[in-house]
């Protein structure tokens, strides 16, 4: 857990080395970050914070002059109005356009959809000082490698699209005047990147998410992690700030009271037995609690659920009975004929309703950590979750430290953020990487952090049919899951596109199937097919809704075929951009295996796909 000291985030041993060891990384080269990765400050919607979104200005920077310092006139970062009588410099933030906060910048300018190079942001922020209060600027996320500079000075950096990242800025306002922030976002991904620079999705880049100026008193509870231990109710809670031993802390769980107080570093555990008053959270019944924590200085609230998640076998066990994961698969993009990456509340509960529209009680959050706002939807709207970070296919570099150091930063922050939230289940470390003894051992290292961090949930990855799974030979109709990783998952998943990138049609999916040695659950992560929506004809022809709904009829019989099958998540709910997918009839890059087109029409699968989660739901 972590606190924010006067220069950034005090970062716990496990993250400290992290954090050094990207500050080195294996081969420095100029696009690999070199200074110490900003942490997150937690729970951020139960903060008092002022909101930063809005119009920022900004300056392309599609030579990455800024930062080649080859001469004065173009360091962007400087609070700097040039005189007309020189000396001469090349730009000017009062002439320089605006774009909106949070969001893409592919999505807000023509002149900008193909953009992958460095954009500088620029806007003042006033914190009115208020005594022994800290002031922490805080981004949600910000896609791909951030630099902050406050007044000309940098204050810190971050890599990585998808995890949010803070600094103290106390000291600098503190005469509650005016100061410039300029943040450079660069979306291009170096070769040791997490994921790489090549991936089956649109690059975001920009500000994507939404930024806040937080106030903190001096002494703030940073930290809490809730949840049920048999019949106990465990809350950690961790202080930090002016001063942290041997402070009184108090929760309020529902009716339930618990008390304690903070050893010499700030932490306490909290338990008490659970009433039956006290429901527990499932899909059926998402029950969320008011939790109230307060401490001499602070006091945070905030809805949690209760719930266990564990296997048995080869079942699924929620609250101590067999589940089964009717889910579907979505990228964070919201519906809507322009592809973006701004997803407010609002997009996601729609979103999430037609998951729900769909019989789903289960959504694979793919391929990296969503907002925080579309988790606690997923709790409010009883939505198991799989969660994610972005270490995809082939090309990550499993051999680099500076890429382990990454992933494990990545991850550490996404389950700090999100683990108390009851909607998620499991922690997913990899989809789609080849078995080798690099990615073996970087896998192996996620997944103990993982449980170290987090040991209520459960460890997962989709492995891929074509690489990991035995049977990839053309021909062979028994696929045997035996990826080494499985000895060390609780739950193996399984991505295979049988009848879309293989010679079968659907109706031979009746000869296939799929079995594992191991003894634990087993599931599809991902299938499907492109269909046009609204393209329709003969179902033997690819790319018609036709062909996909009788890939879909076909699959699930397969699907339900399957022993120790425990659910699926089929590729996916709606359309979504690809550069990757460029077929001039079918595509335009939009990947179109969405059962929604990426304006909300559903597809003739969305339907097989309802009616065979109905069925299951009224067994
Ligand atoms: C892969 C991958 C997805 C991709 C999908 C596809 O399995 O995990 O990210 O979009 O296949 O080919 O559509």
């Amino acid at each position: 857990m972590s606190g924010l000291s006067r220069r950034g985030l005090l970062c716990s041993g496990a993250s400290l080395a992290i954090a050094s060891a990207l500050s080195s990384p294996a081969q420095a080269n100029r696009a690999v970050p070199q200074a110490e990765q900003l942490r997150p400050l937690l729970h951020l919607h139960t903060r008092r914070k002022t909101s930063l979104d809005g119009k920022w200005r900004y300056i392309l920077d599609p030579y990455d002059a800024g930062r080649r310092g080859d001469n004065r006139r173009r360091t962007f970062w400087r609070n700097f109005t040039p005189p007309l009588t020189g000396p001469l410099v090349e730009y000017d933030w009062s002439a320089s356009p605006e774009m909106v906060v949070p969001g893409d910048w592919n999505s807000q300018s023509p002149e900008l959809l193909w953009y992958d190079d460095p954009i500088y942001y620029r806007r003042d922020i006033v914190g009115a000082a208020v005594s022994g209060h800290r002031k922490v600027l805080a981004f949600e996320g910000a896609n791909y490698h951030s630099q902050l500079w406050l007044d000309s000075k940098a204050i810190g950096q971050h890599e990585g699209g998808f995890t949010p990242f803070a600094v103290d800025v106390t000291e600098a306002l503190a005469d509650g005047a005016a100061h410039g922030l300029t943040v450079a976002v660069d979306s291009r991904h170096h070769p040791e990147a997490v994921p790489t620079d090549y991936t089956d999705w649109q690059n975001y880049g920009g500000i994507t998410r939404s930024v806040w100026l937080v106030d903190l008193p001096p002494t703030y509870i940073a930290d809490w992690f809730v949840r049920l231990d048999g019949e106990t109710v465990r809350i950690d809670v961790e202080l930090a700030g002016a001063a942290v031993a041997g402070q009184r802390v108090a929760a309020r769980l529902g009716g339930l009271r618990l008390e304690g107080r903070t050893q010499t570093n700030g932490k306490v555990t909290l338990a008490a037995r659970r009433s039956p008053r006290l429901a527990l959270w499932s899909p059926e019944k998402p029950t969320l609690h008011e939790l109230r924590i307060e401490s001499a200085g602070d006091s945070i609230a905030e809805r949690i659920g209760l719930r266990t998640i564990a296997t048995r076998g080869r079942e699924l066990l929620l609250n101590g009975r067999p589940v089964y994961l009717r889910g579907i698969a979505m990228h964070e993009e919201p519906i809507g004929p322009v592809g973006t990456r701004r997803m407010s509340e609002a997009d996601a509960r729609r979103l999430l309703g037609e998951a729900k529209a769909l019989g789903c009680n289960f959504v694979r959050l793919a391929h990296y950590p969503h907002s925080e706002a579309t988790l606690r939807l997923a709790d409010e709207l009883g939505l198991i979750v799989w969660a994610e970070i972005p270490v995809y296919w082939e090309h990550i570099r499993y051999d680099s430290a500076h890429t382990l150091a990454l992933a494990r930063s990545m991850q550490a922050d996404m389950i700090r953020r999100d683990r108390n939230r009851c909607s998620i289940a499991l922690w997913s470390v990899a989809n789609e990487t080849p078995i080798t003894d690099a990615r073996n051992a970087f896998l192996r290292t996620l997944i103990a952090d993982a449980r170290a961090l987090d040991p209520t949930r459960l460890l997962t990855a989709a492995l891929n049919k074509n690489v990991d799974v035995g049977g990839a030979e053309e021909g062979t109709s028994v696929f045997t899951v035996t990826d080494p990783l499985g000895a060390d998952l609780d739950v193996l998943a399984v991505n295979q596109y049988e009848a879309w990138y293989s010679e079968r049609t659907p109706d031979q999916l009746k000869e296939v199937s799929f079995t594992t040695p191991y003894d634990k659950p087993l599931m599809f992560s991902e299938f499907g097919a492109d269909a046009l929506a609204g393209h329709r004809g003969p179902r033997e022809h690819l790319w018609t809704e036709d062909y996909q709904a009788w890939l879909f009829a076909e699959t699930l019989e397969m699907v339900e075929r399957t022993p120790g099958c425990v659910g699926l998540s089929p590729w996916l709910l709606k359309d979504f951009r690809s550069p990757r997918r460029w077929h001039g009839r079918y595509q335009q890059f939009w990947n179109r295996k969405g059962l929604i087109g990426e304006t909300g029409q559903r597809k003739l699968a969305f339907e097989v796909l309802r009616a065979h989660y109905a069925k299951l739901a009224s067994r």
